[in-house]
């Protein structure tokens, strides 16, 4: 195939400069800007609106169709008919399992459910109150500590056992970070429950009394941990390949990956929602809460509404949202109040000309937080579940760049600092 070509003229600058256009197998082609450097130039686009970092065969977005693919297959058809360990395979291996190697997969998991018991000790050094993610930040950095067996990142084998044990792990740090916020003990993996049954069983089981597993509410939280288990290069998978194209160990990556992820322009968007529906209280104010989101003057935003890539309906709200129903469904409770502010809240924003013409829809965080409410997760745990879902993605994105060539990350800039000025002579 010709090869296409960008072909650049710059003012006073005397030669064209022709880049090198590449095509993908779905979405926008890219221009190889690499070779403006030696012209003397380097591209500018502050918050990577407009950047291909890498290239990538793992998850391909359309925004403005609002398509979400993992490995080619759409997350609605996913979400329908597969389940959250058999995705985390795929993510990571580039094609669904067969039955033998999904039942090998799912043992070996549950071989990995346990932490070192020294990591227990971590816990102590935490408030009580400490926010969740503070805690997953720290253990998970730390869990190098423990694997000196298998930190050759180079080694494929050390990278597949790296991949399972944070995979394996991740829930059972987060229901130990849960446990030790409300004072209660640690809870140990049951290798007779099912990967999401086992995390609601460390969450909310007591050594007092039998745990009753609620299939419902079981496959809810599969889903969940399904529809947030990657997303392409956002901005906390995008930290865990800088972090990684150093050289850093995984756990030290995926650490990073956990810290951005708690913002609540990104992760931590899930959080924001519930504690801005509780603040908006009722329907009555809704009006007034939308009128600061419009308000150029006011640095208020709808939380769980916009994203920088769907222009469209985000696919996996759409499924969260008939989770939130099956959830409710099954708990037999009335649905919670601010879901109906929430209902309420999209119906207006979705017809108000400003979300309309800006694009702005509900994102995968606009009903995450209602159901994790429902299911009585609390609020600062909800970005800590996004965190363990997000796993397989942060790790396989990770094993896809360290498995081929890469260089360190190293975006540069445009200076507008002092010119070079003498020290004062005194
Ligand atoms: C996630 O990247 C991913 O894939 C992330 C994620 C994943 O799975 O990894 O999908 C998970 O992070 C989802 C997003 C969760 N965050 C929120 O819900 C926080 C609220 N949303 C906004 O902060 C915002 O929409 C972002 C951060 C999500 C996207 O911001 P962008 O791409 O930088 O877009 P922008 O800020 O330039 O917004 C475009 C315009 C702006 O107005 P103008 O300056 O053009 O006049 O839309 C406005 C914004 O002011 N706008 C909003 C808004 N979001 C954007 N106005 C009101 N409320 C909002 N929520």
């Amino acid at each position: 195939m010709v090869q296409k070509s960008a072909h650049v003229t710059i003012d006073g600058h005397p030669d064209t400069i022709d880049l090198p256009i590449y095509s993908g197998t779905e979405g926008q082609d890219v221009i190889d800007v690499g070779g403006l450097t030696k012209h003397g130039f380097f591209t500018y686009d502050p918050g990577f609106v407009s950047t291909a970092a890498c290239d990538s065969t793992i998850t391909y977005i359309d925004g403005d169709k609002g398509i979400l693919l993992h490995r080619g297959y759409p997350i609605e058809q996913l979400a329908e008919h597969s389940d959250y360990l058999e995705l985390c395979y795929l993510l990571i291996h580039g094609e669904l399992p067969s039955a033998e190697q999904k039942n090998d997969y799912v043992d070996i998991i549950k071989h990995h459910t346990m932490v070192h018991e020294q990591l227990r000790y971590f816990f102590n050094g935490f408030r009580r109150a400490a926010h969740p993610m503070a805690i997953m930040c720290g253990v998970v950095g730390a869990l190098s500590a423990f694997y000196h067996d298998s930190l050759d990142i180079e080694d494929e084998n050390h990278r597949l056992i790296t991949m399972n044990r944070l995979i394996a792990k991740m829930p059972t740090l987060a229901a130990m970070s849960y446990k030790h916020s409300i004072g209660q003990p640690f809870m140990y993996p049951r290798n007779d429950l099912s990967y999401a049954g086992n995390f609601l069983y460390m969450m909310f089981g007591s050594p007092c009394e039998d745990y009753i597993d609620s299939p419902v509410l079981t496959r809810a939280m599969d889903k969940i941990f399904l529809l947030h288990a990657d997303h392409e290069q956002n901005a906390s998978t995008s930290t865990v390949r800088l972090a990684g194209s150093t050289g850093a160990n995984p756990y030290a990556c995926i650490a990073a990956g956990i810290s951005a992820l708690w913002g609540p322009a990104h992760g931590g968007a899930n959080e924001a929602v519930l504690n801005q529906l509780t603040e908006i209280g009722s329907e009555k104010n809704i009006d007034k809460y939308i009128k600061r989101a419009k308000d150029k003057n006011d640095p208020f935003r709808l939380m769980g509404f916009g994203h920088r890539v769907y222009k469209n309906y985000d696919p996996r709200a759409k499924v969260m949202q008939e989770t939130c129903y099956e959830v409710f469904d099954e708990l037999g409770v009335e649905a919670d109040p601010l879901l109906k502010i929430a209902q309420r809240l999209e119906q207006i924003a979705l017809e108000d000309e400003y979300f309309v013409e800006k694009k702005l829809y509900p994102n995968v965080d606009f009903y995450s937080g209602i159901i994790l409410k429902a299911m009585g997760f609390p609020v600062d745990m909800f970005t800590v579940i996004f965190a363990t879902g997000r796993t397989p993605g942060w790790i396989s994105h990770w094993n896809e760049m360290i498995s081929g060539p890469y260089k360190i990350g190293r975006p540069r800039q445009l200076y507008k600092g002092p010119v070079k000025r003498d020290y004062p002579t005194r």
